[in-house]
């Protein structure tokens, strides 16, 4: 088992250095280049990150292993080769701009690689092995760690393309969780390094619900959350390429409402606020929310808040965040 790992450590090493070639320097990685050049990443980016290409190519990957003594079974295991239904090995990543998913040591023990010709699916990741699972890894922590205990902040991103555009601007504080739900042995992680944490996902549905599990693991293990909101461009990713890292940094990151400030808002999705018992219902997981606020000013604040949109007392408010406080202990 252990021999198994270390194998497929040695043979992620290869391929990350190959694909990495191929992409910058042969014909065969032109694809994936351009790709990426249209994307707007510059040559120092793409060699930090060591993107690459994976030919579209049947065999190609699975010679280079072959060569290099690798057995077949191991790489279907890690998910380098697949078996095909005629009974041959065959490459699995094929045609696709590789991205190397670094453990939190540095080395490479997935891939996530991107089609460039619209293919389904969009990305195609390793499976999960001893070396990766994906509720444990936060992509980019060996890069950003150092970074992340200057700053005394993480900012975490839904995808890899989003680490690294906002890398290229400068924010090199970012990691993100590869498109899955954040899960609490990751929160605990970033909590052992850091208190504060930005949530910065997508702003489609998919990325302000993924954005609420996330703040609120966030928040159960004693982060101060901020929730980043971006009114245009539908991810980080593209808000850096038309607005710049800039504008990213003040008007997003900087922009970053507070944990309490998200829940009051997304939580009306939820109800019809137009209807009395909904409206009840809201208040009072809004006073959920507000009674876990630690600092009596801040929830002072958003109870005023409350008071003042929805014309209710004050004193009666407060009460009801006693008998919260109470229960909780
Ligand atoms: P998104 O769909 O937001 O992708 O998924 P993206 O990063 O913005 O993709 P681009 O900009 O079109 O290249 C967020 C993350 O979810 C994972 C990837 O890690 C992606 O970065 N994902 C997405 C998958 O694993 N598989 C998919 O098919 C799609
Ligand atoms: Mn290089
Ligand atoms: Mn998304
Ligand atoms: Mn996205
Ligand atoms: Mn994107």
């Amino acid at each position: 088992k252990h021999q198994e790992n270390q194998t497929l450590l040695e043979a992620h090493g290869w391929l990350t250095k190959l694909y990495h070639h191929l992409l910058r320097h042969t014909k065969e990685g032109k694809d994936g280049y351009e790709h990426l050049v249209e994307r707007g990443l510059t040559d120092e980016v793409i060699d930090a990150f060591q993107l690459g290409f994976a030919p579209n190519s049947k065999e190609f990957t699975m010679k280079f292993l072959e060569n290099k003594g690798f057995h077949p079974q191991t790489m279907v295991k890690g998910g380098l080769l697949s078996y095909r239904e005629d009974g041959h090995y065959g490459d699995r990543f094929r045609g696709r701009v590789i991205f190397p998913i670094r453990n939190h040591q540095g080395k490479t023990v997935a891939f996530s690689g991107r089609s460039v010709n619209g293919g389904d699916p969009k990305y195609l990741n390793s499976p999960e092995t001893d070396l990766f699972q994906k509720g444990k890894l936060l992509y980019n922590f060996d890069l950003a760690r150092a970074e992340i205990r200057k700053q005394n902040e993480v900012v975490l991103f839904e995808g890899q393309m989003d680490v690294i555009s906002a890398y290229q601007g400068g924010i090199k504080h970012g990691i993100a969780t590869l498109g899955t739900a954040l899960t609490e042995p990751q929160a605990k992680l970033i909590r052992r390094y850091v208190e504060r944490v930005i949530v910065c996902y997508d702003a489609d549905r998919a990325g302000q619900d993924a954005s609420y599990k996330a703040a609120t693991i966030l928040k159960k293990v004693g982060c101060d959350v901020r929730v980043a909101q971006m009114k245009d461009g539908s991810d980080p990713d593209d808000y850096i390429r038309s607005y710049g890292s800039e504008s990213f940094r003040k008007h997003v990151l900087e922009a970053a409402v507070t944990y309490t400030g998200f829940m009051i808002n997304h939580l009306k999705q939820g109800f019809n606020l137009n209807n009395e018992g909904d409206r009840i219902q809201y208040i009072e997981r809004v006073l959920d929310e507000i009674s876990k606020i630690s600092k009596p000013l801040e929830r002072d604040h958003y109870l005023r808040e409350l008071a003042g949109e929805y014309d209710l007392s004050l004193e009666v408010l407060e009460q009801e965040i006693i008998n919260r406080r109470k229960k909780q202990g």
